[in-house]
């Protein structure tokens, strides 16, 4: 197993980096990530290489044995390339450009940065191209980060055309698929058609954008793909230059901006830089973590690596909270247990300059180590020696969430009602599953379903018939299938297609929606099987004609008619939800509906903090159980387990001390 540093030997005197990497290989680290942000290093001014200095990291960590992961250091351009090309910066929807001052200042539909980037990168290739210590490379850094995907300036203006024509070939049906008929906005050419900037009637305070949805969604589209072309002209320059190693990138766990799906097909293995300590939003925590690392493994149904592990106290221009001795080594367990085989730690050590004086790492300013390096220590010791489950071992899922890009960017522009938020509904749902100690991935339309005994489809709006048709054989063949309300409205051009709700899964649910609420933050009542609980955002109101219903509202002017129905269609059954639940209402009613589809979960009682996942494979059979909370738990059982990080056999219960982990098997 990879067990990493990121490393940036370029912040330290060169006197250093043989000390550092001998306090790396004592810690049981193996490999180092380096150079994502050094071009000007690299490149001091035009067309001038130096790599002696990287050549000289490579070659102390090569003595001790430790292996690189190489990076494009594309995500800093330098000061004398963009006073040479101020064109290659992004401008933003007010049409400002997006100036020098800290990093990823470039524009993915510049030529002239493509053409520099090719440079760059062709010449670090050719440099290192035979170089056995480099196991890996990385493009750049966090594509998008910083809202940087999505850019105003005239290069991406044209491109935008360029890409729209390939698309649909003549203006006229461009007008006519995505309705431009609507405030006469007909187009006479492609040339002329706009990026959905700052328009007259936008206002962002109030919640107000005005462009045409299908616009905005080709946009969206074509923006996420510029990503996709400017890393698939690293890749073929890593090839040309005569690359083997495995190429990946790090991408980000709540972001949104590209479709990781297609990107991720690009590359040889992805990797990912998990955060927990930093709150990412109003659903943060641990669950939300665990929701990406499964969506990540998800992107290409395989195991994956942290690149950037959370090591410390961190924050820019204040920190969060220092981890809970325990928690490092947890965060770690959390990653690996839901499929990472590679984990590299962010950073090894806080600069004591620069934007990010403050992220502290696995040392502190000093230099000196102390109790997080301790921890690493231990766990990459308890990691080697649990390579057979790591490596020989997956995450085996009964259960599924669907997840689509389009229906991430459609929903963002236009989100039905107050409170709602497409994101947290998957979560929600994702998290519902796991509380059911099940495991549970997330996958896009295209995935075989066939493996699931459970899929769940939320708010699985922009859709078509052949997505019906596929799920009509899902399950016909057996399986169970969840549809939520905002589901089969609207057509692959961002267009409500008219049909009556949910629209393109009409039949599959056998009901038809009749009216709805947008209650949005408000609230109703309503009661089911699992008991009482409060739907908000959304409620639909629903005519259940043949299905069973399993809940129904207990108040307003929709009192008594269903919100939940199932249908039983073919071998299988369809499930409709056609209001937003709460987490605490969903885990009741997943753990009724996965009864009924045979789902497979971890024989141990749920706790409330306890997370569990189930590995499978030719190493054996294995529960990861996690302990998120700061109090020990204590789990009943009825059989005998043993821990395979401790050997520790336990025979009444499960003893999990604060932030604990056990394998058991
Ligand atoms: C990541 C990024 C790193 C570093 C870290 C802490 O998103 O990839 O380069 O900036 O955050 O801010």
């Amino acid at each position: 197993m990879v067990y990493g540093i990121d490393y940036y030997p370029e912040h330290w005197p060169q006197e250093r980096w043989a000390e550092d990497l001998s306090l790396m290989k004592d810690a049981g680290i193996n490999t180092i990530r380096i150079a994502e942000f050094a071009w000007t290093l690299m490149e001091p001014s035009d067309g001038v290489y130096n790599f002696r200095w990287l050549d000289e990291v490579i070659a102390i960590a090569a003595e001790k044995d430790i292996k690189i992961v190489l990076c494009t250091p594309t995500a800093a351009p330098p000061k004398w390339l963009m006073d040479k090309h101020p064109e290659i910066y992004q401008k933003d929807e007010f049409g400002h450009v997006r100036g020098f001052g800290s990093r990823r200042h470039y524009c993915f539909n510049s030529s002239v940065f493509m053409e520099y980037s090719k440079r760059i990168v062709k010449a670090m290739a050719s440099h290192y191209f035979n170089n056995e210590n480099v196991i890996a490379w990385q493009l750049d850094n966090e594509f998008g980060c910083h809202n940087t995907v999505r850019c105003y300036c005239e290069d991406c203006s044209s491109s935008f055309s360029k890409w729209l024509k390939n698309k649909y070939g003549a203006i006229d049906a461009f007008n006519e698929k995505l309705g431009m008929a609507f405030w006469s906005q007909q187009y006479n050419s492609f040339e002329s058609v706009v990026l959905p900037a700052h328009t007259v009637c936008d206002n962002k305070s109030s919640g107000m954008y005005a462009h045409n949805p299908g616009l905005f969604l080709d946009y969206c589209r074509f923006a996420s793909d510029s990503v996709g072309d400017y890393a698939a002209m690293q890749i073929s320059e890593l090839r040309k230059a005569g690359i083997t190693t495995p190429i990946t990138h790090n991408f980000m766990g709540s972001f949104y901006d590209i479709d990781y799906f297609k990107l991720a097909k690009q590359f040889d293995f992805i990797a990912w830089d998990c955060y927990p300590n930093i709150a990412h939003g109003p659903f943060s925590g641990l669950p939300e973590v665990s929701y990406n690392h499964d969506k990540l493994r998800g992107y290409t149904n395989n195991k994956f690596w942290i690149m950037e592990q959370d090591s410390g106290q961190n924050g820019w221009n204040f920190m969060h909270a220092t981890p809970n001795p325990g928690e490092i080594r947890l965060w770690a367990y959390q990653a690996v247990a839901h499929g990472a085989n590679g984990l590299v730690y962010f950073r090894w050590r806080p600069c004591l300059f620069g934007t990010e004086q403050y992220w502290h790492g696995i040392l502190d300013h000093d230099g000196i180590p102390r109790q997080r390096y301790e921890e690493i220590k231990q766990t990459g010791a308890e990691m080697l020696s649990m390579s057979d489950v790591i490596d020989n071992t997956d995450v085996v899922s009964d259960a599924c969430v669907l997840h689509s890009f389009d229906n991430t960017w459609s929903h963002s522009y236009q989100w039905h009602a107050e409170g709602f938020d497409y994101n947290k509904i998957l979560y929600t749902v994702h998290n519902s599953i796991l509380r059911n100690n099940i495991n549970c991935d997330v996958r896009d339309a295209e995935a075989d379903l066939s493996t699931y005994k459970l899929v769940v489809m939320p708010a699985y709006n922009i859709s078509s018939e052949n997505v019906a048709k596929k799920l009509t054989a899902y399950v016909e063949n057996g399986g169970h299938l969840v549809i939520t309300f905002r589901s089969g409205n609207r057509d692959e051009f961002n267009k409500i297609n008219g049909l009556t709700l949910p629209g393109y899964f009409r039949g599959l649910c056998g009901i038809d929606v009749i009216n709805y609420d947008p209650i949005g933050n408000g609230g109703r009542s309503a009661s089911c099987m699992i008991g009482k609980f409060t739907p908000n955002v959304w409620c639909d109101i629903i005519d259940e004609k043949e299905t069973t219903v399993l809940a129904e509202y207990t108040d307003g002017f929709y009192k008594g008619s269903p919100c939940i129905t199932v249908n039983n269609h073919g071998k299988g059954k369809v499930y409709y939800i056609g209001c937003n639940m709460d987490i605490d209402a969903l885990a009741p009613l997943f753990d009724y509906i996965c009864l009924g589809a045979d789902v497979e979960r971890a024989d141990l009682r749920p706790v409330p903090g306890v997370e569990t996942v189930i590995r499978k494979g030719a190493g054996g059979e294995f529960i990861f159980a996690m302990n998120y909370t700061d109090a020990a738990v204590y789990i009943p059982i009825e059989r005998y387990y043993t821990d395979k990080i401790t050997g520790t056999v336990f025979t009444k219960s499960i003893y999990l001390e604060p932030y604990g982990v056990v394998v058991l098997y």
